[in-house]
């Protein structure tokens, strides 16, 4: 199976986890990128199970409601129960980079409120050390550089991702080069310099569980179970 497949096999794979949890009340959180979409394509199957979605990006919310699927505002949901997204890397402990698409802040914010955080990825984005992927860091844009220069201090690499400007009017700096073997202090350490909009690690509220597209089929991991 090629990339494309497994993400596809991993989306229907948390179909058949989400559908027994949903209730006619249920508001679930929904992430951006290509495994997102496959699912967003899947969910639309299932639209009258569930009341409404919370997008964690325009994109994501144009994809739903061209499926006929309510979208509401994270501030007119008073529960989420789960959220659904992709990742770009994860380790062992579900602590993932994300932010591939830009979307890591609006994805961070709907994975904070979910009770249920069920990341969905192929097996490629499973890694030891997270870090290989460059972490993506939202900044103001005048911080830019900034912010660039104290992600160089903390011995990174920032490259500016020219032309992307995010939901939130924001600007991209992809961090190569760090190994990182302390996630939660990194996201912490980046999310204080001033001018961070937030960062791509998601080790302080990382997944619940995470449903991986393997050769071998689909693989579920549970935090502190993997
Ligand atoms: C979007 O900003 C990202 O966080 C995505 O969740 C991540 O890049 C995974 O994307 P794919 O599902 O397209 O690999």
């Amino acid at each position: 199976m090629n990339q494309e497949q497994l993400k596809q096999a991993v989306a229907r794979a948390a179909i058949d986890y989400i559908t027994p949890k949903l209730t006619p009340d249920s508001i679930i959180g929904i992430g951006t990128g290509s495994t997102a979409n496959f699912f967003i394509d899947d969910l639309a199957a299932h639209k009258k199970q569930f009341k409404a979605a919370v997008a964690s990006s325009d994109a994501s919310e144009e994809r739903l409601k061209a499926h006929g699927i309510t979208v509401i505002d994270l501030n007119d949901a008073p529960k989420l129960a789960l959220y659904i997204d992709g990742a770009d890397e994860t380790n062992a402990h579900l602590e993932l980079i994300k932010g591939g698409g830009a979307a890591l802040t609006r994805e961070k914010i709907v994975a904070a409120a979910a009770t249920e955080f069920i990341c969905i990825a192929d097996a490629s984005k499973q890694v030891e050390t997270l870090g290989n992927f460059p972490l993506p860091v939202e900044v103001i844009p005048m911080a830019r550089a900034y912010v660039a220069r104290e992600l160089q201090a903390l011995g990174g690499t920032p490259i500016y991702r020219e032309g992307v400007i995010t939901d939130n009017g924001g600007h991209i700096l992809d961090v190569h080069d760090l190994a990182i073997t302390q996630p939660i202090e990194l996201e912490t350490q980046i999310n204080h310099i001033t001018g961070v909009i937030t960062n791509g690690l998601f080790a302080k509220r990382s997944a619940d569980v995470l449903l991986l597209g393997t050769e071998q089929g689909v693989t579920v991991h549970s935090k502190g179970k993997t």
